[in-house]
């Protein structure tokens, strides 16, 4: 993990630190992971899969209360057609496990991103998954798919820019509150904490607008696919050592 190491020896109190209240996941190496085994990228991705299930359910467990993991970027889609394949056919299994098992889990999924690229069939299970769980209490969850921060930037400047020509909105008008307003998140608070596995230190088009003053721990040790509950914990424990000021004193 990359972080001040003198601070790294401050022992935190699990029981009373400060949580942050959304939290931003980049789930990086599942290719690696299948490499160091001789396996196939997909079979990360699989693995990768179960650990998004396992760590989704924790967080909500301990009380945070919005997360974003990102599943597919808008430059995913240059992949090797046989990993898109194989990508899409786990998010069709994960949205029918979702349905089914939504009943029980007090959680809201929300998809961010520009959906619309992905088949008729997955659409149709990501608008069911959305409104099935539209009156959960619990955590929101929010699964970037088809997603990219300057896609976002471009998608809300345009819909910005047609309220000025149409009138209804003075140049004047566009500030940080209104261009927030017009991202997928809109409503959400931004992300305090983004954790990124793997040991790629890079934001990767995550986020960007929300990202202004969210803290980064980056894990250079964990791939994934063994993402850990523990390790999830020491991320939150690590942001509790930090001191959050915003551009102030
Ligand atoms: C990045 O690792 C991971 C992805 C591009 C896909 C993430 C998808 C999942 C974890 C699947 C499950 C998600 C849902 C919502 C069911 P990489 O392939 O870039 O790894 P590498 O850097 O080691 O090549």
């Amino acid at each position: 993990m990359l972080f001040n190491k003198k601070k790294t020896e401050e022992k935190i109190d699990r029981s009373t630190r400060i949580l942050p209240t959304h939290v931003g996941i980049i789930m990086d190496g599942n290719g690696r992971w299948a490499k160091k085994r001789g396996l196939p990228r997909q079979a990360g991705h699989k693995v990768g899969a179960a650990t998004f299930k396992k760590i989704t359910r924790y967080a909500n467990s301990i009380g945070i209360k919005n997360l974003t993991v990102y599943a597919f970027s808008t430059e995913n889609w240059k992949r090797p057609k046989e990993e898109i394949d194989a990508l899409m056919d786990l998010f069709y299994d994960y949205l029918i496990e979702a349905l089914r098992d939504f009943s029980e889990e007090n959680i809201r999924t929300i998809f961010i991103g520009d959906v619309t690229a992905f088949s008729p069939k997955l659409q149709q299970l990501i608008h069911e998954t959305e409104a099935i769980s539209s009156d959960k209490t619990g955590m929101r969850l929010n699964i970037a798919m088809n997603y990219g921060g300057r896609d976002e930037i471009v998608r809300a400047m345009r819909e910005i820019s047609a309220e000025v020509a149409e009138g209804k909105l003075q140049p004047e008008d566009i500030d940080p509150a209104l261009i927030s307003d017009h991202m997928y998140t809109f409503g959400q608070p931004d992300p305090d904490l983004i954790i990124r596995p793997s040991g790629e230190y890079r934001t990767s088009n995550f986020l960007l607008w929300q990202s202004a003053y969210s803290e980064y721990v980056f894990m250079d040790e964990i791939l994934w696919p063994d993402f850990s509950t523990e390790d999830l914990e020491r991320a939150l424990d690590e942001y509790a050592r930090r001191n959050r000021r915003f551009g102030g004193v």
